[in-house]
């Protein structure tokens, strides 16, 4: 058995995460942390093998940090932060962890990227649309923003602006419109609940101890 700690456990997706945990049977939740809950992460480190995070950009990168240092693997979803700060924090940590990092676990959403750096060589030119829940704190997202970096190193040509839509009734989508000469291809990925990002979630956690670097982003990197 896998022992998971969660950091956010009171939040949407860390209250998806201890139920997939939960529910797998290879895994079993280590602890919950969370300031809502009244736990901190420093609390559930002993009892963890990995911690999975999804909290708000202020304090992921410290929460990962403690992880590192603890010798606990670090499954990392919270956006908005930089993570050439947290490469450099898993590259020199001497706790032998590892850290992963997905902006996006949905498999339909690591397709879309992958799919768009394929269509970028032969249509460059275009826009990304990133629709997302009101409370999201980060824009454009760290999808949009993973995306708009894969096109680019495809040979593509992502306009500025990204769009970003905030609205109840969301969870996450976006959208990526390529246009040529009398032509436009549209590719959209809707994740309409939080549940499309735990198999992904669960891979990273299964697959963490296993990886041969210390700091690996994209799900892509485990499929
Ligand atoms: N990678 C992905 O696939 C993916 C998918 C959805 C959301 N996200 C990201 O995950 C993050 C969380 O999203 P959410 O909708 O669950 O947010 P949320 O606001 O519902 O939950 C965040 C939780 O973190 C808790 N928290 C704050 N500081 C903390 C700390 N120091 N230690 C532990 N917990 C702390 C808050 O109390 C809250 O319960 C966001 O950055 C969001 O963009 C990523």
């Amino acid at each position: 058995m896998i022992k998971v700690g969660v950091s956010g456990a009171a939040g949407r997706m860390g209250d998806a995460v201890c139920e997939a945990v939960g529910a797998a049977e290879d895994t079993e939740l280590a602890g919950r942390a969370d300031p809502a809950l009244g736990v901190e992460l420093g609390e559930i480190l002993d009892g963890a093998d990995v911690v999975v995070d999804f909290t708000t950009p202020e304090t992921a990168l410290d929460n990962a940090r403690a992880c590192l240092e603890a010798g606990v693997h670090a499954v990392v979803g919270t956006t908005g932060f930089d993570l050439d700060q947290l490469r450099a924090a898993a590259e020199s940590s001497d706790g032998g962890a590892n850290c992963f990092v997905a902006p996006n676990f949905a498999i339909g959403a690591v397709l879309m990227m992958e799919v768009s750096q394929a269509i970028a060589a032969h249509m460059p030119e275009c826009e990304i649309v990133e629709l997302h829940h009101d409370r999201k704190l980060d824009a454009p997202s760290g999808t949009a923003k993973r995306t708009a970096e894969l096109i680019g190193a495809a040979g593509g040509n992502v306009h500025e602006p990204i769009h970003s839509v905030r609205l109840p009734g969301l969870v996450a989508h976006q959208e990526v419109i390529f246009g040529g000469e009398g032509q436009t291809l549209s590719l959209r990925h809707d994740s309409i609940d939080r549940r499309s990002f735990m198999p992904g979630v669960l891979l990273a956690v299964r697959e963490v101890g296993n990886l041969p670097d210390r700091f690996t982003v994209g799900l892509e990197k485990l499929l």
